[in-house]
């Protein structure tokens, strides 16, 4: 019998609309789901479904228009969604990582000064730094700690940005496409580097991707279309061929045209 991991990410309801030259463009609606803790949950859909706007709202970042994202912080389900902007802003600092598909380094910090930039906001102090110093040894830049980001090649940047988001040791790592601006034998290193740091240190990753072989190493896999996230299914670790991930995606469409 398997172990159900404890339950860190709760979306209820969720709902997510725009309003565009008065027309409103309902990008999420009403979606439910439940992330236990320690899994990494890959995130598909075709460019526009709503991945992005999916991953700001369980960062807190963006508001949704209905619904709510229930994450676990110590022993209690806090709504994010009922906290205002500031409220979000903290619970950001002390759970939640972020890995963003254009790296969004600051370009006038050090690769140190970048990385133990979250404990400092946090805490005010310096103490980030030993600990970001360990972090960037641990992705290979242990030697680049003074260099400014645009010295580094844009795998090197990206291995900073994950070194950032894991700073404050956070329960959730929120991944936009982590290797979308990689070539192909960048983005794998960076993604394996990821995944192992994430691994081992039991962090819950929601990661949005368009490369659909990622989805083989995923606990779950999800698609976004047309507002909902139509199926899911969770793949046995190395088992999932590109066959299957086809097969998922072709009920991922039967379930939607279902709703429709
Ligand atoms: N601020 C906004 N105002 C109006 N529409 C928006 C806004 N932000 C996003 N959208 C729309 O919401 C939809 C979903 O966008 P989102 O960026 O979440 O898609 P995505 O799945 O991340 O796409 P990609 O794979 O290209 O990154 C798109 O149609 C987009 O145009
Ligand atoms: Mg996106």
């Amino acid at each position: 019998m398997s172990d159900t991991p404890p339950l860190l990410v709760r979306l209820d309801a969720l709902s997510k609309s725009y309003y565009e030259a008065g027309q409103e463009k309902c990008v999420l609606e009403a979606v439910d789901c439940s992330i236990g803790a320690g899994q990494f949950i890959c995130l598909l859909g075709k460019s526009g479904s709503g991945k992005s706007t999916l991953l700001n709202l369980i960062s807190g970042i963006d508001r949704p228009s209905g619904g709510g994202v229930h994450i676990r912080e110590g022993g209690s389900e806090v709504e994010l969604t009922a906290l205002n902007e500031h409220q979000r802003t903290l619970f950001r600092r002390r759970n939640i990582g972020i890995i963003f598909q254009f790296f969004n380094l600051i370009p006038t910090l050090t690769v140190l000064e970048n990385v133990a930039l979250p404990v400092e906001l946090a805490d005010g102090d310096r103490k980030g730094h030993r600990r970001a110093e360990d972090l960037l040894d641990r992705v290979g830049l242990g030697d680049r700690l003074d260099s400014f980001p645009d010295r580094l090649s844009g795998g090197e940047q990206q291995r900073v940005a994950i070194a950032r988001a894991l700073i404050h040791d956070p329960v959730l790592l929120l991944a936009d496409e982590p290797t979308g601006n990689l070539d192909e034998g960048t983005g794998d290193a960076v993604l394996d580097m990821l995944l192992e740091l994430s691994r081992d240190a039991g962090k819950t990753l929601i990661m949005a991707t368009h490369e659909e072989d990622i989805a083989s190493l995923a606990d779950a896999v999800y698609f976004l279309e047309r507002g909902q996230l139509v199926s899911h299914y969770a793949p046995a670790a190395n088992e999932v061929n590109e066959a299957d991930v086809v097969q998922a995606q072709g009920r991922a469409e039967n379930s939607a045209a279902v709703q429709r």
